[in-house]
């Protein structure tokens, strides 16, 4: 079991945590929002926590503004920009930790062009034949998606909030990614790939991040212990003959790492490769603790 933790990059900085906040910058704002693991002390003085932008209430469900912060504003990871919004429930539009598998995706799409590429004598990346296909399940405001069509994929992803479709649309442009084939899909996600089995569409390799609990466009339910099987499984039946990758992310659910990685074993493991699982935290800049922040499990070829 793994812990893979990122102190953020020079557009996001856990700054620190305590007493039920955390304490972020994004971009030159910063962001004090609940978390109600938090149950150690601040290191950080009072005084500094009060410098923030905006705050959260968890009481009032709402954000306290501060100072003259804009509703969106541009934050870039590498070459990929996409808006923080300081949107409903606490949520920014941005998971940071997702650097660790946003990184991840990036190397084993690399490996497997190299891989063939070496294999084959022609300009193998010219033919659209060879470019992956990639499946971005419950894909939020897409940051993901536009990783993997930077790495020269063809992504599908689907998300059941018309919103935040319209957010990760915005994101595209915000990276002049317009030219690059993405699908935008406003779907249920077991309703999305269950019709892609009844049509033997194939991914080379799939992401997904659900939620604990969610509903669909037409409020199909979705309830992790229980749909999450039941999606993988079907998520097998649309993997390519040489898939690539699977990746899951879970957020707020008590189950461990575990779980994913056994679950994950009863779909892949007849396709050789490798799983890895854990646990996904931000290292904080005032007392370098950890936050944890999600589990994963993912399997590659490599
Ligand atoms: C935790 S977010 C995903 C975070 C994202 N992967 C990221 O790193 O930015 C969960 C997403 O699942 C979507 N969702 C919830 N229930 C769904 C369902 N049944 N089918 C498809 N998407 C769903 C929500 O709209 C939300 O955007």
């Amino acid at each position: 079991m793994k812990i893979l933790s990122t102190p953020g990059w020079d557009e996001y900085e856990l700054l620190d945590t305590g007493d039920g906040k955390r304490f972020e910058r994004f971009g030159k704002y910063r962001l004090v929002r609940p978390d109600p693991q938090i149950i150690w002390r601040p290191r950080l003085d009072r005084s500094e926590w009060q410098k923030a932008d905006a705050e959260f209430d968890l009481e009032k469900k709402k954000w306290i503004i501060k100072t003259k912060i804009p509703d969106k504003w541009l934050i870039h990871y590498k070459n990929i920009g996409f808006y923080a919004k300081l949107s409903p429930f606490k949520h920014t539009g941005i998971f940071p930790e997702q650097t660790l598998q946003w990184e991840w995706i990036s190397s084993v799409m690399m490996f497997d062009i190299l891989a063939k590429q070496a294999q084959s004598k022609n300009n193998f990346l010219q033919d659209s034949q060879n470019k992956l296909r990639i499946l971005n399940l419950f894909g939020y405001t897409g940051i993901a998606s536009l990783v993997c069509a930077v790495g020269g994929a063809v992504v599908t992803h689907v998300d059941a909030s018309r919103p935040t479709i319209s957010w990760a649309r915005e994101n595209q442009t915000a990276s002049n990614l317009q030219n690059k084939p993405i699908r935008w899909i406003l779907d249920d996600a077991i309703k999305f790939v269950s019709r892609e089995v009844k049509r033997g569409v194939k991914y080379d390799g799939i992401i997904m991040d659900p939620p604990i609990y969610g509903h669909g466009p037409e409020g199909e339910k979705w309830d992790f212990n229980e749909s999450f099987p039941k999606l993988l499984s079907l998520c097998r039946l649309i993997m390519s003959q040489k898939p690539v990758f699977l990746l899951i992310n879970a957020y707020a659910i008590s189950s461990s790492a575990v779980m994913l990685k056994n679950v994950l074993e009863d779909y892949v493991s007849d396709l050789g490769g490798e799983i890895e699982f854990g646990e996904l935290a931000l290292e904080e800049k005032s007392a370098k603790r950890l936050l944890s922040t999600g589990i994963f499990a993912r399997w590659s070829q490599k």
